[in-house]
């Protein structure tokens, strides 16, 4: 029986299993994929098991996706791009470390049929998530990313790897045409990224890439406001969906009632 695994930590709120069980199912595959908390010592031990053929493949989740790369035989171009490795797997005698954050991006817009072509976008964080949002919003022909984040000397690193970003300060509020929470605030009840609402014009698309809550006080007081919203859900299932490809060579079938 082959052997997936998810690592994190915490792992608990994961729902990585439940989705890849659901297509090994429905595809009759026989395999296994289970959660796996673990703490940065046990890496190499881990990553070790894919070059010893215990494990079959593993996807990565915060707060790892950078800290598994010195253990990795080579990155694919999209990983070192993006610094970002979720998905691991052996090819070739190699462990090799993908990203498929800016594939699941990317398809969660296409989902919507929302186009960044030319428009403004405007990002909220710098952590491990923003690189593969830029990179995705490139892909797609964005016009212009301004990206804003409370520690702003990592706003201004991303700079040095993104030229064209327009860093501003945390708290203000640039015009543009879509908004993506790339924080980490929100996951927890009391979570509030303070904006003033009532300043920006309506019809904007508000994003999170939080998807449970199923919808942030961001994404709720965004709607209140006359605002279209979109929560993380479509991107985790489609960053799912290609990891799954890697693994199995076999596109699985997606819908939005998935994870209901
Ligand atoms: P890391 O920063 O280690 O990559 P992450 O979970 O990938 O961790 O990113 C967390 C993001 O949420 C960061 O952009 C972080 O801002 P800082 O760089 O200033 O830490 C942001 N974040 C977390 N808590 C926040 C808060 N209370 N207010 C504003 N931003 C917050």
């Amino acid at each position: 029986m082959k052997k997936y695994i998810v690592i994190g930590n915490p792992i608990e709120h994961s729902l990585s299993p439940k989705l890849h069980n659901h297509w090994i199912k429905e595809n009759n595959i026989t395999a296994d994929y289970s959660k796996k908390q673990i703490n940065q010592t046990d890496i190499e031990g881990i990553i070790s098991e894919v070059k010893d053929e215990k494990i079959d493949g593993i996807n990565v989740t915060v707060p790892f996706k950078k800290s598994v790369i010195p253990y990795l035989d080579e990155l694919t171009s999209l990983a070192k791009e993006a610094q970002s490795v979720n998905t691991i797997f052996k090819k070739d005698n190699k462990v090799i470390g993908d990203n498929t954050d800016v594939g699941g991006f990317e398809q969660g817009l296409k989902h919507i049929n929302y186009s960044v072509k030319n428009k403004k976008v405007f990002i909220l964080g710098a952590g491990g998530v923003a690189p593969s949002i830029i990179i995705a919003l490139r892909k797609l022909g964005v016009g212009k990313i301004i990206l804003s984040n409370r520690t702003k000397d990592k706003a201004e690193n991303l700079k040095k790897i993104y030229p064209g970003l327009e860093i501003i300060d945390w708290g203000k509020i640039p015009d543009f045409n879509m908004i993506i929470n790339a924080t980490s605030l929100g996951l927890k009840n009391d979570d509030e990224i303070k904006l003033n609402y009532a300043d920006i014009t309506p019809n904007k698309l508000f994003y999170d890439v939080i998807y449970n809550p199923n919808k942030t006080k961001f994404l709720l007081k965004a709607k209140q406001f006359g605002n279209q919203i979109e929560n993380g859900k479509m991107m985790f299932i489609y960053q799912a969906q290609l990891a799954f490809k890697i693994w199995h060579n076999l596109l699985p079938k997606v819908d939005d009632k998935l994870l209901d």
